[in-house]
């Protein structure tokens, strides 16, 4: 069986002002009825694939994972003591894992996949590669120099993947265009496969320090209510990084599996947009909102009716005492306003 490790972290702006610091983007209903968090929940629950999950998280975004993780199964929470990126919060986790060699599927908490079905036929190969001690990421196929995200350089065929001749994180634009240009880079998709005791030694390898961080904090932790609190002072010396940076772009045993599902990061209002099913004219309008002569305009209201004439790709989103109003191009500057940046 495959033990989900999601991963609750991060604040992110980009969704301002629906999701905001109080309440963050896995926990809010963004695509269909379901929280991305619970979505990512469901995907991984297959008894005849999965063992229950393990979910890392902060304190601050506890209360969440509580009310939305009981009604939908059993899990384990681990409390980090602090966020110190997804390496160490990983590391967390595979130390936690019922047997060293368990095999992990690392999921964050807040993308959105259309097709779970391909989803579930790229695990069952990534599980097979990670059993032999890989390091698999799911490569996505680029169709922007998107700078956001990792890039997979594909190497030699496996079975069911390929194996990784150089993986990249967050390149620079001028880069991630060379990168598109190649044909031969994949997106990395911030899900991860591998064996527990793979990642440590791997961890072990390239971050010594924080791996023993991570142990000892570990062997120091404590249960309370069913949830476990690794020990905050080891933990605090931890220089935070991710597991792109500190694994994936050093490790020699990464392999890659390439996947078609649907995926998305859900990484501004345009992207939200184009996960959402839309009408006619392609507007998505949750709410009241009455659109004349309106083209791929998203209209997101908690409350006060929205009337718009004339737009096309547009996002309106009220929420509480906060209006945003901008084009498709603009949304991935809403983190510049400083409304979401002092949020
Ligand atoms: N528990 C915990 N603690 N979770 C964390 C922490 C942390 O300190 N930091 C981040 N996370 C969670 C986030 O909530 C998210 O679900 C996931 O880990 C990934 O973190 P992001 O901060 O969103 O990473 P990113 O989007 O910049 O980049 C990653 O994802 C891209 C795809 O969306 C990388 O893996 C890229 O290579 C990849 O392309
Ligand atoms: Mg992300």
């Amino acid at each position: 069986l495959i033990h989900p490790v999601i991963l609750c972290g991060g604040s992110g702006t980009r969704l301002w002002p629906r999701s905001r610091r109080v309440l963050p983007k896995p926990f809010v209903p963004l695509v269909g009825e379901q929280t991305l968090f619970e979505a990512t929940l469901r995907r991984a629950m297959d008894p005849q694939m999965f063992a229950s999950p393990t979910v890392v998280t902060g304190a601050a975004h506890l209360a969440y994972v509580r009310a939305q993780l009981a009604p939908i199964c059993q899990g384990t929470t681990i409390v980090e003591p602090e966020a110190k990126n997804t390496a160490p919060a990983i590391a967390l986790a595979a130390q936690c894992m019922p047997r060293p060699d368990a095999l992990m599927l690392v999921c964050p908490s807040d993308h959105y996949i259309a097709d779970v079905a391909a989803f579930h036929e790229a695990v069952k190969h990534a599980a097979a590669l990670a059993g032999q001690g890989h390091m698999v990421a799911f490569g996505i196929t680029a169709t922007a120099p998107e700078t956001g995200f990792g890039y997979i350089r594909k190497g030699a065929a496996l079975k069911g993947g390929y194996e990784v001749e150089r993986f990249v994180e967050k390149p620079d634009l001028e880069t991630a265009i060379s990168f598109l240009a190649d044909g031969n880079y994949s997106w990395n998709g911030g899900i991860f496969a591998f064996r527990a005791d793979a990642f440590l030694a791997e961890l072990a390898a390239y971050r010594p320090a924080m791996a023993e961080a991570v142990r000892a904090s570990v062997a120091a932790g404590d249960t309370r209510d069913g949830e476990f609190y690794p020990a905050a002072e080891p933990f605090a010396a931890i220089e935070g990084d991710s597991i792109d940076y500190a694994v994936m772009e050093n490790t020699a045993r990464a392999a890659m599996v390439p996947v078609s599902m649907g995926w998305s990061d859900i990484g501004n209002w345009q992207a939200l947009r184009d996960a959402r099913d839309g009408d006619a004219q392609g507007n998505r309008v949750r709410g009241q909102a009455e659109l004349v002569d309106c083209t791929g305009v998203l209209v997101e209201t908690d409350g006060p009716r929205v009337n718009a004439i004339g737009l096309e790709d547009v996002a309106i989103v009220v929420d509480g005492d906060e209006v945003l109003v901008t084009t498709m191009a603009g949304a991935q500057k809403v983190g510049k306003l400083t409304g979401a940046a002092n949020q």
